[in-house]
């Protein structure tokens, strides 16, 4: 395919405590690994890598294998490292030769649709060299120092960034080779190695499960037959 998914799984699950590497944690009978694949394998025709712990490399792969159905060949699975930035980094020396187009997306995101997938790699192929799905910011946000509120932050001109975030490949490669800082997002890295970075609509479905009350909400939105 033109086209590959990198999800990372490699994190430790710290903020959730449910007792496993996050990745791995049930929503239903099925991981949010697995869920997340899901969503992966609906959404365009892609090499899917899987990046995750070194000791669940066997867990990962029966998840993907689970998940992909028929397209079980276009699943890879590789170890992760200590950071994000460094699984991702991990993933994407397994991208396969003829792969112009990579999306990088967070296993947490687990309940993501798979039309969001097809709006970041048709934004892609039409040309753009960096795309992220994000939402406008609801809350009223502040500047801080300490406890003191030192400024009024105007949302307006903010936007929440989620995942997939989809890149042409060669730009994500030479932004990988120049990252000389840890960044929070590829979005990030890519535009500190100075390339232009667009949104298209996000979705609420794709928010990221990190605390008890994200893990509660995304078991509700499975049990009630969302996705
Ligand atoms: O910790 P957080 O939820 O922000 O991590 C976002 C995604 O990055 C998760 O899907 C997590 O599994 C992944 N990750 C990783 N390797 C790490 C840290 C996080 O693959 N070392």
């Amino acid at each position: 395919p033109r086209v590959a998914v990198i999800v990372v799984a490699a994190g430790s699950g710290q903020r959730l405590d449910a007792g496993a590497p996050k990745a791995f944690v049930g929503l239903d009978a099925h991981s949010i690994l697995r869920h997340a694949l899901r969503g992966v394998f609906a959404g365009p025709p892609a090499q899917v890598i899987v990046v995750a712990p070194a000791d669940r490399l066997g867990d990962a792969l029966t998840d993907a294998h689970e998940a992909a159905g028929d397209l079980r060949d276009l699943a890879v699975v590789v170890p992760g490292g200590h950071t994000r930035q460094a699984s991702v980094a991990a993933g994407l020396k397994a991208v396969w030769p003829d792969v112009e187009i990579v999306l990088v997306h967070d296993a947490a995101r687990a309940l993501t649709p798979p039309a969001v997938f097809e709006r970041v790699v048709a934004a892609v192929a039409a040309g753009r060299d960096a795309v992220i799905p994000a939402l406008p910011v609801v809350d009223t946000l502040k500047r801080v120092d300490g406890p003191a509120v030192t400024a009024a932050v105007d949302r307006a001109a903010l936007a929440a960034a989620q995942t997939p975030q989809g890149f042409r490949r060669d730009i994500l490669e030479t932004a990988y080779r120049v990252a000389s800082a840890e960044h929070t997002d590829d979005a990030a890295l890519v535009q500190a190695a100075g390339f232009p970075v667009f949104t298209v609509p996000g979705d609420e479905l794709s928010f990221k499960i990190t605390t008890p009350a994200d893990l509660d909400r995304a078991r509700g939105l499975v049990g009630s037959a969302v996705p």
